[in-house]
């Protein structure tokens, strides 16, 4: 079993350093000799401190030893084994998307910039939308939204557009979201003015045709969903599902958080969603660890086109320019174009992988899901739910509830004890619907090598909960901090961020 051992023993750099050295040098200092040169001739006294910042005293190498610790408590799909984060497809984020991203070229362009002096990036821009609308199958699209929640929202908000326009607003009032969607999906509806009506899934997962017939009707604004769904399962029904709604007048809208699934083998909009969006910031590479930034550009059928946010990017003969002219628009969403690097990761990323190497990539993510899937099933104290022998698409969802009746042993601690042998946890409690939830989404990034690997790991941890407990239960021992009190860790009241009483925590063993 590989461990990914760090020491965590090592000094902070507040407790390492002496008195007079010097890590830096200044144009017009001499090196490591402080206070040879005029410090006035450099800063004017008006802009320097009166008070020492009371920064250590260290030198280079040993500043450079403290950022490159800092960068190995990390993880990341660079450098851990797995990030196995379902619904969030942590992908590897191939380097040449930085270059184009940083590029002096890019990195020096203002958004107020004329026109005339934009032409090369409305042209990105332009040719990401139409990239954006053949893998999805939509008509226009905006690039605005930061986000798939972001994304959402704005959708929800043309759907509520479209039937303000049509005099149906007023009786419309009703969203539609199965049990298994994500929790933005009933926050976005709800902060666009609707009510939200929950519908079970089936015994396979699924949207329950029965429960969508009885909820659905005249009051019915439309109704959200992902295909794969959170359990990793195709909706195989969705022209049933679409059918059911737009005969009662409603919209099919699209998480596309799950697109990794199916980029190149079919799109939404030929399952009869009106509106979308796309984590570009999952299925297309960019990363959003730690929250941000992320772009969830949302894309629509023709009949919603005219509510797009404004300015939109048009062209005619070769040449680029913002689209204002769009009366009936929900407005501005986002300055100007949206996280306009995240968007050009994304655009680098569809270029270098090409239609062929999109649609290989779903391959692969499906074929290692269903590998992870398959091997675990058998393992003692975890569990397939819901039609376990139906083929997975990108991510599987494993209940630990027969290890949690068994030993005591919860999701929770097989997450935590997973950190471990240095890998990333899967996520944990969701979907809401899978007691116990694991949910794994290895993606088409992971070698043979790596997935045995979180198998063996998982394998292990089912053992070792069988015959000692107690060793899952404490875990994890490998880790810079032990288990957090996650309740307080995430209250601004509480958290603690002090380097000097983090310290005296650790010591303490809290
Ligand atoms: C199924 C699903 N829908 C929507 C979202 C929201 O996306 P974002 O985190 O980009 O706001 C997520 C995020 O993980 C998701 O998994």
């Amino acid at each position: 079993m590989r461990f990914r051992q760090a020491d965590w023993s090592e000094p902070l750099i507040f407790e390492l350093g002496s008195e007079g050295r010097v890590g830096y040098q200044l144009p017009g200092l001499e090196p490591g000799v402080r206070g040879k040169a005029d410090p006035d001739s450099l800063v004017p006294a008006s802009l320097r401190r009166s008070e020492d910042p009371g920064l250590p005293e260290v030198s280079e190498i040993q500043v450079l030893r403290h950022y490159m610790h800092l960068s190995q408590m990390n993880y990341g799909v660079n450098s851990g084994l797995i990030y196995p984060l379902g619904s969030c497809t942590m992908k590897y984020n191939p380097v040449v998307n930085e270059v184009l991203a940083a590029h002096p070229k890019i990195l020096g362009v203002h958004p107020m910039q004329s026109e005339d002096s934009t032409q090369g990036i409305l042209g990105l821009l332009f040719n990401l939308k139409r990239y954006f609308l053949d893998i999805t199958g939509m008509d226009d699209a905006t690039l605005q939204p930061a986000a798939g929640a972001h994304g959402e929202w704005t959708g929800i908000m043309l759907m509520r557009a479209y039937h303000k326009d049509r005099g149906e607003l007023g009786k419309r009032t009703e969203v539609i979201i199965p049990d298994s969607a994500h929790g933005t999906n009933p926050a976005s509806a709800h902060m666009a003015g609707f009510k939200t009506v929950e519908i079970p899934s089936g015994p396979d997962g699924c949207v329950d045709l029965d429960a969508l017939n009885a909820a659905v009707g005249p009051q019915t604004a439309g109704l959200m969903l992902t295909n794969p769904n959170t359990i990793g399962v195709f909706e195989n029904q969705i022209s049933e599902i679409s059918g059911a709604v737009h005969d009662a007048g409603g919209l099919m809208y699209y998480d596309g958080a799950n697109l990794n699934a199916i980029m190149g083998w079919c799109r939404p909009g030929d399952m009869g969603f009106d509106i979308i969006h796309s984590n570009l910031h999952k299925t297309f590479s960019t990363p959003h660890g730690g929250g941000g930034p992320g772009s969830g550009p949302v894309g629509v059928k023709e009949a919603l086109a005219e509510y797009l946010p404004i300015p939109g990017i048009a062209e005619r003969g070769g040449r680029f320019r913002l689209d204002w002219d769009k009366p009936k628009s929900i407005g501005k969403v986002h300055g100007f174009h949206g996280n306009v690097n995240v968007a050009l990761k994304a655009y680098t990323y569809m270029v270098a992988m090409g239609g062929e190497g999109l649609k290989e990539s779903s391959e692969l993510a499906v074929l290692n899901a269903n590998y992870v899937a398959r091997k675990l099933s058998k393992v003692k104290g975890y569990e397939l739910t819901y039609d376990p022998g139906k083929p997975r698409k990108h991510e599987a969802v494993l209940s630990a509830s027969p290890m949690l009746n068994d030993t005591g042993v919860s999701a929770l601690y097989v997450s935590k004890k997973l950190l471990d042998y240095g890998l990333h946890a899967p996520t944990t409690y969701f979907p809401m619907i899978v007691p116990e939830a694991l949910m794994i989404e290895p993606t088409e990034s992971e070698p043979v090598e790596a997935l045995d690997a979180f198998i063996e790991a998982m394998t292990e941890i089912s053992r070792l909960a069988y015959s000692n407990p107690e060793e899952v239960l404490s875990a994890p021992h490998n880790t810079a901090v032990t288990k957090l009190d996650e309740a307080k860790a995430a209250h601004p009241k509480t958290i603690c961020l002090s380097w000097r009483r983090f310290c005296a925590l650790l010591r303490d063993g809290e």
